[in-house]
C-alpha cells in the first residue's frame, strides 16, 4: 500500500454567502500532495485558487465564507476539525503560505527582522533570545538580504525585497508544506525568476 499523502483534500465545498447571492467558489475539490512533491494549480481569475489555499490554511473569512463539506487531511489529521488554537500551531510551522501581495503580508510598524523573529519564537519557545536572533538573521541572508538590514522597516525595501522577507518568514520554521499563491505576480520578471529559485 502506498504511503499516506502529506496533504489530501477531499470533496471540499466552499461558498461565499453575500448580499448579492451565493458564490459557489469550490464545488468538490480533490487534491493530493505527497512528501517532496510539487503541485501547480492553474485557473482563470475567480476559479477558486486562493479560496482553496485559504481553506487548507484555515483562513476562510466567515462570514461570508462557509465550508459546507469536505476534508482537509494533513499527515492524517483533519485540519477542518482542529479549531483556531490547533490551526495556529500548524500554521507557520508545518504549513506556510506566501500571498500574492507582500504589502499586505508584512506589518508596516514592525521591522522585517522582528517579523521573522516572531514566527521563530512562537514555534520554538525553548530557544534563547540570542539563538532566535541568529536564526532570523540567517534566514535574511538565505533570501539574499544582508543581516545588517534586520532593523529596517518594510517601506525601506523594494517590492522584490519585501517578497523575499515574506519568503524568509514562510520558510523560517522549515514547513513541510509551502503554499504559494501567485507569489511573483506583483514583481517584475527578473525578480520573479530569483524569487522562484528561492522557493524550489
Ligand atoms: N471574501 C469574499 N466574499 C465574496 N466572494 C468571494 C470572496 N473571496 C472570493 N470570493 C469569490 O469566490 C470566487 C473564487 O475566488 P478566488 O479568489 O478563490 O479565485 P482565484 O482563482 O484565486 O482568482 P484570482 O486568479 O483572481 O486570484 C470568486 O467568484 C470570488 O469573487
Ligand atoms: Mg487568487
Amino acid at each position: 500500500m502506498a504511503d499516506k499523502p502529506l496533504l489530501e483534500v477531499k470533496d471540499l465545498v466552499i461558498h461565499y454567502e453575500t448580499d448579492d447571492g451565493v458564490v459557489k467558489a469550490l464545488n468538490g475539490v480533490n487534491i493530493q500532495i505527497g512528501v517532496g512533491e510539487t503541485l501547480g494549480l492553474v485557473g482563470e481569475t475567480g476559479a477558486g485558487k486562493t479560496t482553496l489555499a485559504k481553506g487548507i490554511m484555515g483562513l476562510i473569512p466567515h462570514p461570508p465564507g462557509k465550508i459546507l463539506s469536505g476534508e482537509v487531511q494533513f499527515e492524517g489529521q483533519d485540519l477542518l476539525a482542529l479549531g483556531k488554537e490547533g490551526m495556529m500551531k500548524i500554521r507557520g510551522r508545518d504549513i506556510s503560505m506566501i500571498f500574492q501581495d507582500p504589502m499586505t503580508s508584512l506589518n508596516p510598524v514592525l521591522t522585517v527582522g522582528e517579523q521573522i523573529l516572531e514566527v521563530i519564537e512562537i514555534h520554538n519557545p525553548g530557544l534563547s533570545k540570542q539563538e532566535s536572533r541568529k536564526w532570523a538573521e540567517n534566514m535574511l541572508e538565505r533570501v539574499g538580504i544582508p543581516a545588517e538590514r534586520f532593523g529596517e522597516y518594510p517601506h525601506q525595501f523594494s517590492g522584490g525585497m519585501k517578497q523575499r522577507v515574506v519568503i524568509a518568514i514562510a520558510l523560517a520554521c522549515n514547513p513541510k508544506l509551502l503554499i504559494a499563491d501567485e507569489p511573483t505576480t506583483a514583481l517584475d520578471v527578473t525578480i520573479q525568476a530569483q524569487v522562484l529559485e528561492m522557493i524550489y
